[in-house]
């Protein structure tokens, strides 16, 4: 498989609907997207949010009411789903119930008027690509749920696209094979290197198999970046809470200057790093902390907040203290071991790496 790798972008793409109840809705809105060749781009989001929509419009399934889609630089917007060089991947798998497995594979082949010979090739390569080797005679309504997701992945690759596009593809499998099935496809386009551009509303697959994950809200991209850009570097309330889990300390600026800024957060007075936003003597901030960059200290340590733990889960690798900190509610994950757990109720000192500490601005409403 050699086809050359095809960039795709998306400008100003918008598309908006007629909802029966909502009235009009705009499902995309401002959409702009530049994958690179050989890519793996991840558009998450809620569900509702129009990752879908996206999708079907870079793959021509949909018309969009303003802007463009190329692929390799050429404008293929008005060109059908079927003469764009891509494979769709669907969220129930689409497949053909009373045609075998060979020949649901074979069928963009055939499509394409290819050979016997070279079909019969193409799909034995792609079967066991995908793990699917001997199975050609089933039928696919007898094959198991991951099953069926690889055969549908053979027949979105069987043709080599230079695109291939994902739809929640691994939303019908139980946990442990939605986990297997994900590094699968990830190590298969590495090896491939097709351009792809997946969907999902699971933040942990989205981190697990992508170059870049797009994060969308109510039509619109709110954060591009990778998984650590996103983790670590969160731009808006939104996306810190979208990925991964974050303690939310409501906090006063009480001094500004060139190398940081002086908070009160919990009754204590920190200092962060300054921040990438605006800020000012006296805003209202919120000081953001992620549960593993929370650290417990002992009850008496001065430099902490006190706190207490409400509630311990010892998880295996990990464990979880859901802590009370001046009637503010914290979680704090650390390392699973023995000795690692507390009990409820026993007093505590928590600190954190002032280079952890992130500032967003104050929430307007409780969220
Ligand atoms: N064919 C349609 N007709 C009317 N509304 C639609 C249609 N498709 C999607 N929508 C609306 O557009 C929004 C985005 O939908 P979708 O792209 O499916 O989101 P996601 O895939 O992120 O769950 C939703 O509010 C949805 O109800
Ligand atoms: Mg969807």
């Amino acid at each position: 498989m050699s086809e050359p790798k095809l960039g795709v972008s998306a400008e100003g793409i918008a598309k908006r609907y007629q909802h029966r109840i909502k009235g009009e809705v705009w499902a995309a809105r401002d959409v702009d997207l530049a994958v690179q060749p050989g890519e793996f781009l991840t558009l998450l989001g809620p569900s509702g949010c129009g990752k879908t929509t996206v999708l079907r419009m870079i793959a021509g399934f949909e018309m969009p009411d303003t802007g463009r889609v190329l692929f390799g630089g050429r404008d293929v917007t008005t060109l059908p789903a079927n003469q764009r060089d891509i494979g769709f991947v669907f969220q129930n798998y689409a497949l053909f119930p009373h045609l075998t497995v060979f020949d649901n594979v074979a069928y963009g082949l055939r499509v394409r008027n290819k050979a016997d010979a070279e079909i019969r090739r193409a799909v034995n390569d792609v079967l066991a690509l995908v793990g699917l080797a001997g199975y050609e005679p089933q039928f696919s309504s007898q094959l198991s749920g991951g099953e069926q997701q690889r055969v549908a992945l053979a027949r979105a690759i069987v043709i080599q696209p230079g695109v291939l596009l994902f739809d929640e593809p691994l939303s019908n499998l139980d946990a442990r094979l939605r986990v297997l099935m994900r590094h699968e496809i990830r190590s298969l386009q590495r090896r491939l290197g097709i351009t792809t551009i997946y969907v999902t509303h699971d933040q942990e697959e989205a981190m697990a198999v992508s170059d870049r994950i797009v994060v969308m809200n109510q039509g619109r991209l709110v954060q591009v970046g990778s998984a650590e850009d996103l983790y670590l570097r969160p731009r808006s309330d939104f996306v810190a809470r979208f990925i991964g889990r974050i303690n939310s300390i409501e906090a006063r600026v009480v001094a500004v200057d060139d190398a940081g800024v002086e908070l009160m957060a919990l009754g204590r007075r920190l200092r962060v790093p300054r921040p990438d936003m605006a800020v000012a003597e006296g805003q209202a901030v919120q000081l953001m902390i992620r549960p593993e960059a929370l650290h417990a200290t002992a009850a008496d340590d001065a430099q902490a907040w006190p706190a207490t733990v409400s509630n311990c889960s010892f998880l295996g690798e990990k464990i979880e203290l859901h802590l009370d900190c001046a009637g503010q509610r914290l979680l704090l994950v650390r390392p699973g071991g023995a000795g690692a757990a507390l009990p409820e109720g026993q007093a505590l000192g928590v600190t954190a790496d002032p280079a952890a500490m992130l500032l967003l601005p104050a929430q307007d409403k409780p969220s």
